[in-house]
């Protein structure tokens, strides 16, 4: 059984709401409890949330009533979940990270995250890319299209092997903050990284077109 990092220490610079993002309303509940729900539909038992350092107690307690381990995540993301993994049980082999910001993401891609894992060292969720995407340089003059046949948008969920995750967390400060996600770590370990085909219905909370989106998704 996997344990799960939920990533919910950003402070929503983008959104602009008047809290942490992870914690402003959607569909009526703190955005992050949307995840929590998932996973435990996903039969994990073993959740640790990373919240802002400042972070109210009033919206820290709900967490510890859901069962979930609380811990102050770090200044950028890769800390966060690296704070995170050092508060998971010494037995749980396997770690699924998600980020607070994708409430959408469906119980079975959690399932099927893990899954994965019997043949590679990490599995991620990502969506095929369906735009058209070009390359231009610095004067805005487009140089080639690619061919996106293969390209592939990534999300979280992202399943790890324990150990592959904590050697590829263990790196100095700046490979940390150049990480924008956890499976790149590994890819520059030498790990292998399989895709776990997912859809664009897995949105990232971002701006506030975002929360509508997802509000109207979640309201059915
Ligand atoms: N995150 C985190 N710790 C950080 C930064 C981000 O746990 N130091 C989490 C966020 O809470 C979010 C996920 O990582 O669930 C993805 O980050 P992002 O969407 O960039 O969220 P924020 O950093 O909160 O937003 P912004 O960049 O607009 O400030
Ligand atoms: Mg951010």
């Amino acid at each position: 059984m996997a344990v799960a990092l939920v990533v919910a220490a950003g402070s929503g610079e983008r959104l602009g709401a008047d809290r942490p993002k992870a914690f402003v309303l959607l569909a009526g509940r703190p955005m992050v409890e949307w995840s929590l729900d998932a996973l435990r539909a996903a039969g994990i038992e073993e959740i640790v949330v990373a919240v802002p350092p400042e972070l109210d107690e009033a919206l820290r307690a709900p967490l510890r009533a859901a069962g979930c381990t609380v811990v102050v995540g770090g200044a950028v993301r890769s800390h966060s979940v690296r704070r995170a993994l050092a508060a998971a049980s010494a037995g749980r082999e396997l770690v699924l990270v998600h980020d607070a910001a994708r409430p959408l993401a469906p119980p079975d891609l959690f399932i099927r995250c893990v899954a994965a894992l019997a043949g590679a060292d990490a599995a991620i969720a990502a969506a095929p890319v369906t735009d058209t995407i070009k390359e231009a340089g610095q004067d805005g003059v487009v140089a080639r299209t690619l061919d996106r046949s293969g390209l592939w948008s990534v999300q979280t969920p992202q399943a790890f092997r324990r150990d592959v995750l904590q050697r590829a967390l263990d790196v100095p400060a700046e490979t940390l903050a150049a990480a924008t996600d956890d499976a790149w770590l590994v890819e520059q370990a030498g790990g292998r990284v399989l895709i776990v085909e997912s859809s664009a219905a897995n949105l990232k909370v971002t701006t506030p077109i975002d929360l509508e989106v997802a509000a109207r998704a979640l309201a059915g």
